[in-house]
């Protein structure tokens, strides 16, 4: 058995079902760059039969990456497979992953198809999908509740039929670790041919248990690891890419495998993700959480001072941290900055250094210190958020004690400039109205959080809200030392994703197919 666990990140795929983390193609264009210098092998970039949108975007990717396959995921139909195909069929190594439902439940109350019915749709479609790219991952969805002979037929006749990957999901996170080890160790027993594929598991994390059982299903023989970063994905997420490698990495007894992942690259891919998609990380979370390398008792500290292996498995530098506050002041240059950012792993252009930079100075007129994380703030507003309908120009608030705080706003509504201003019971809430009129925007703001983007009291505000409109959930994030400036820019960033929702009409993968082919 190969001692290679391939990282299969779906971090542009199942990690966007998270509610609210949407990327526009340009955004995920980007990431897959980053998902390819943390050295993943495969990048699922989207589900291109979901939406135009998503189609583009996964060519979009598919045409960026070198080194790493580019999956592109289909339900079995020969609609699904095709859209997956011409999104793919560019890429150096390109992968269609189909899949369909195996449990009772899925299949009798979903699905509505019987196992006959389920098994003939996989080897036709394996088969249609190996006509066209000769790497085909099917997956089993619900497998873990699945009855596992049935499984390890559908698993047979997929090899047969083709497959290079076999891939058993625990889609609803209602696994146990010893449990689930079991069950891989049963399919790799009891499926023919089981050697002519890789068997790859795909974790959630309802209970908690996601990276356990992925390690779990590692040490019984698997040896391909679905992931997002951060773990972001539907409901309570996927298996996080860094907690698997970094056990990997750190208990090398335990799982005497490898990864191609360069652990140093984890901190500032996290990073990225998080500035991407407005989605927090929590500051207790395991390797990329602010805490996670954090020692506030005094008897830590004293132990870390006489040797840091007192209380750290890791060090921080060996997921990327650099712990380097002070970066770049008004004095510096553009060739320090660009030096940064290519340190940081963002790989820019002449022009968008160029933009980064008058940002930079902007802003280091205002903050004596800029660190990383203003960088990326303003790498991830200027840079990295594209085609924008809506773009804030000019905010000019009065509030206090004795006026009725009032907004006046001027933005750029596709390519052309509109002002107006408006009343509110606080200066966020008149700016949010001025918006709102301006825009013509109908939404509910679900959710208004703000936090300091680095410590100190120049630090950058960080605001995130959550809007909704007609089910869409879309998240916007902004950044500035001024924090009405940054709920401004959240607000618009939030419009900007909801209108990109609105054009994009999602079809979700858990759509029936039964009635399409
Ligand atoms: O969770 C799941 O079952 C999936 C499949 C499409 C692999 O995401
Ligand atoms: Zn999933």
């Amino acid at each position: 058995m190969s001692d290679r666990v391939i990282i299969f990140d779906t971090t542009l795929r199942d990690g966007e079902q998270s509610p609210g983390a949407s990327m526009n193609a340009e955004e995920k264009r980007r990431l897959a760059g980053r998902l390819e210098k943390l050295g993943v092998d495969v990048v699922e970039a989207g589900f291109p039969a979901a939406s135009e949108g998503d189609f583009l975007a996964v060519q979009g990717v598919a045409g960026r990456l070198e080194k790493t396959s580019v999956a592109a995921l289909a339900r079995t139909s020969k609609n699904d497979i095709d859209r997956a195909w011409g999104a793919v069929k560019d890429a150096k190594k390109p992968r269609i992953h189909t899949f369909i439902a195996t449990s009772d439940i899925h299949m009798e109350y979903k699905l509505r198809m019987s196992r006959d019915e389920v098994l003939r749709r996989t080897v036709d479609m394996v088969k249609y999908a190996k006509t066209l790219c000769p790497d085909v991952e099917f997956s089993a969805e619900d497998g873990s509740r699945s009855d596992r002979d049935f499984l390890c037929k559908v698993f047979s006749a997929a090899i047969a039929a083709g497959a290079t990957t076999v891939n058993l999901p625990d889609t609803v996170g209602y696994a146990i670790p010893h449990e689930f080890a079991e069950m891989v160790r049963y399919v790799m027993e009891h499926t023919e041919n089981m050697h002519k594929a890789v068997l790859s598991v795909h974790c959630h994390n309802d209970l908690g248990l996601a990276t356990s059982n992925t390690l779990a299903a590692i040490a019984a023989g698997a040896r391909q690891a679905e992931v997002t970063i951060n773990g972001i994905g539907e409901r309570a997420g996927n298996t996080s890419l860094e907690e698997v490698v970094m056990a990997i990495h750190t208990r090398p007894n335990y799982f005497p495998v490898v990864t191609g992942i360069q652990t140093e690259q984890i901190y500032p891919t996290s990073r990225m993700v998080r500035m991407v998609t407005g989605m927090m990380v929590q500051p207790n979370k395991a390797i990329v959480g602010a805490n996670a390398f954090a020692h506030e008792s005094g008897i830590h500290q004293d132990g870390m001072l006489k040797n840091p292996m007192t209380y750290e498995i890791m060090r921080p530098e060996t997921v990327g941290l650099s712990g380097s506050d002070l970066v770049l002041g008004k004095h510096s240059g553009r060739h320090a900055l660009r030096k940064r950012l290519e340190e940081m792993g963002y790989q820019l252009t002449d022009e968008d250094v160029a933009a980064v930079f008058v940002k930079f100075k902007d802003l280091a007129d205002r903050k004596k210190h800029v660190v990383d994380e203003d960088l990326e703030a303003i790498v991830a507003e200027g840079i990295l958020r594209t085609s924008e309908k809506f773009r804030l120009l000019h905010l000019h608030v009065s509030a206090g004690t004795t006026v009725i705080p009032c907004a006046t706003v001027e933005m750029e509504i596709d390519g052309v400039t509109h002002r107006d201003a408006e009343f509110g019971n606080g200066p966020i809430d008149a700016t949010f109205n001025a918006i709102t009129k301006l825009a013509g925007a109908r939404c509910e703001l679900m959710r208004f959080a703000v936090s300091a983007l680095t410590g100190g009291t120049d630090a950058q505000g960080e605001v995130t809200v959550r809007l909704k409109e007609n089910g869409c959930v879309a998240l916007g994030k902004g950044t500035d030392p001024d924090i009405i400036t940054a709920s401004a820019k959240a607000y618009v960033n939030g419009l900007n994703r909801l209108e990109y929702l609105k054009a994009n009409p999602a079809v979700s993968s858990a759509d029936n197919v039964a009635a399409e082919n």
